[in-house]
């Protein structure tokens, strides 16, 4: 194959829209099909109201402003685009396994099964299939094995199908995934058919310079995408537990990690303290590398990587806990704003966020909860806290059994702090940066209480204010303590 005209990116999620979005914007002489199973989503993004998109990220409204229906298309006809394909993107979701062999770590593969199936089934001629999720280390065999096997069954069409499998991890963060795709750190190919390589390296070429694009045999690429999140999560296990460190002996973790980064070695990104990772992929690519580890008898590594994601359970834990003790050890029937629900700032995605947790400790302990988000749709919210809005349970007249259970509801404006006593913040958004805490003081019940998960509030407003001020990390109101 030489020419390359077609390519069709199997779902439609956060990586397959805003990658082929970039990818169609960026190479106008391509047509670029995004398919997937879910009717709604197709819809979204086919929605000409564009803050109706699926996905929210700076920078990507503009882009399918630009290639929507010109080289760039969503629908729901997997068949037409798998057949006029020249280069098949697999970009399903990998979750981790809920049942069965492997449970809570493996990925579960059964969506990249059945896109195998589907490509072997209605692919023409030469087809280069790309490895866009994140897989287990050797998927790409079990793939290889699908396509030879379904197309030696129908080996009795006059049509010869050849097919190359290759990985090309995706290695965007949200809410910088424009930014992530158009000038990426690297480009990484992993494959044995050279030929089927360059191909997808010409792609990519039209805007990433040659350098940037790295060649590595089919399993070193599956294995980097595992170990490259591995190794970002474990720098934010390590920061918070150091945080934890700073809290009881005085030092001040904002500090701490602007020490450490200064050392070109360590390097100052991915030091920022919070409330603990969150998003779909860190928590699931760690399990899975463990559940590799265990599965090739290397306990100790299994070991070592299983421990970053412990110490973010119990992170994310000790943060309601915190807030409990401060406000005299009940929250029972205290009205508490929580600030931010997404897992990161910049995206409305909740997945795995930190935010779900400790909100559901607090209700656990009764508090009344006003959630902010200026993204994140609050039906996620039902779903992620497993329990709808106050305002509809009273109307529903719950009987007294629940009067122990604390409430929430859902605002998407910032007029939220009457009688308010606490306000915690969990998500870095802009907005919360600017909050005139002055104001916010007056209509607040007495003692208010701040407390910041990822140290963003002005701390001389607030504590000009009058109100009391806890920042993760923050040791420095430490008194004098008894240690030697
Ligand atoms: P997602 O859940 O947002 O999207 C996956 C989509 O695939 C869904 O819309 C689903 O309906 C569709 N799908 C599943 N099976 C299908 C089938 N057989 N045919 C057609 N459509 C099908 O997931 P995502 O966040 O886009 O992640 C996709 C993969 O990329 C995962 O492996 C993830 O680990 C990896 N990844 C994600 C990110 C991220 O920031 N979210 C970044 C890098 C890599
Ligand atoms: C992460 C990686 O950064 C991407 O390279 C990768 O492609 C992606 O996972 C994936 O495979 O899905 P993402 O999860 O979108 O991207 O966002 P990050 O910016 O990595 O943040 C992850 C979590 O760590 C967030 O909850 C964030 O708040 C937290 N974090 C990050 C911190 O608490 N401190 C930091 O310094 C950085």
């Amino acid at each position: 194959m030489t020419l390359i005209k077609n390519i069709c990116c199997i779902g439609a999620g956060f990586v397959g829209g805003p990658t082929m979005a970039v990818m169609a914007s960026k190479c106008p002489d391509l047509f670029f099909h995004v398919v997937d199973i879910n009717k709604k989503r197709i819809e979204a993004w086919n929605n000409k109201d564009l803050s109706k998109l699926p996905v929210f990220e700076p920078g990507l409204k503009e882009i399918i402003t630009r290639t929507r229906n010109k080289n760039l298309f969503f629908s729901n006809e997997i068949k037409n685009a798998v057949e006029s394909a020249d280069i098949i993107f697999i970009s399903v979701n990998t979750p981790t396994k809920t049942r069965g062999l492997g449970a809570g770590k493996s990925s579960d593969l059964k969506w990249v099964e059945a896109c195998a199936r589907q490509v072997a089934e209605f692919s023409k001629g030469d087809t280069i299939v790309v490895e866009k999720s994140t897989l287990p280390v050797r998927t790409a065999e079990v793939i290889q094995k699908i396509l030879n096997s379904l197309d030696s069954e129908s080996q009795g069409d006059t049509d010869i199908k050849n097919f190359s499998v290759l990985s090309n991890p995706e290695f965007l963060a949200e809410g910088t995934a424009i930014e992530d795709l158009e000038n990426p750190d690297r480009v990484l190919i992993g494959g044995e058919d050279k030929s089927a390589m360059l191909l997808l390296s010409q792609i990519y070429e039209n805007w990433i310079p040659k350098e940037k694009i790295l060649f590595t045999n089919i399993w070193s690429s599956e294995l980097a995408k595992l170990t490259s999140n591995a190794f970002l999560a474990q720098r934010v296990s390590s920061i918070n537990s150091i945080s934890a460190i700073c809290e009881v002996t005085g030092a001040n973790i904002k500090e701490v990690s602007r020490a450490i980064g200064r050392d070109s070695r360590i390097g100052s990104k991915f030091l920022d303290s919070g409330p603990g990772f969150g998003g779909s992929c860190f928590k699931k690519d760690i399990l899975n590398l463990v559940y590799l580890a265990e599965y090739f008898g290397l306990e100790e590594v299994a070991k070592f990587w299983e421990e970053v994601v412990n110490i973010n359970n119990w992170h994310q834990k000790r943060i309601a806990k915190i807030v409990v003790k401060k406000l005299f050890g009940s929250i029972s029937q205290k009205k508490i704003v929580i600030l931010g629900f997404a897992f990161k700032a910049n995206t409305n995605d909740t997945r795995e966020s930190a935010a779900i947790r400790i909100c559901k400790d607090l209700i656990e302990e009764g508090a009344e909860l006003v959630i902010h988000d200026p993204k994140v749709n609050p039906l996620q919210i039902e779903i992620d806290l497993e329990m709808k809005q106050f305002t509809e349970i009273k109307n529903e007249s719950i009987d007294n059994s629940n009067k122990n259970y604390g409430s929430w509801t859902f605002s998407n404006h910032l007029n939220i702090f009457d009688n308010a006593h606490a306000v915690l913040v969990l998500t870095e958004w802009e907005d919360y940066k600017n909050i005139k805490w002055f104001n916010v003081q007056k209509k607040m019940a007495k003692p208010a209480w701040v407390f910041d998960s990822r140290s963003i509030v002005d701390v001389d407003l607030v504590k000009e204010s009058g109100i009391n001020l806890w920042c993760l990390g923050d040791g420095s109101s430490k008194d004098e303590i008894s240690y030697f």
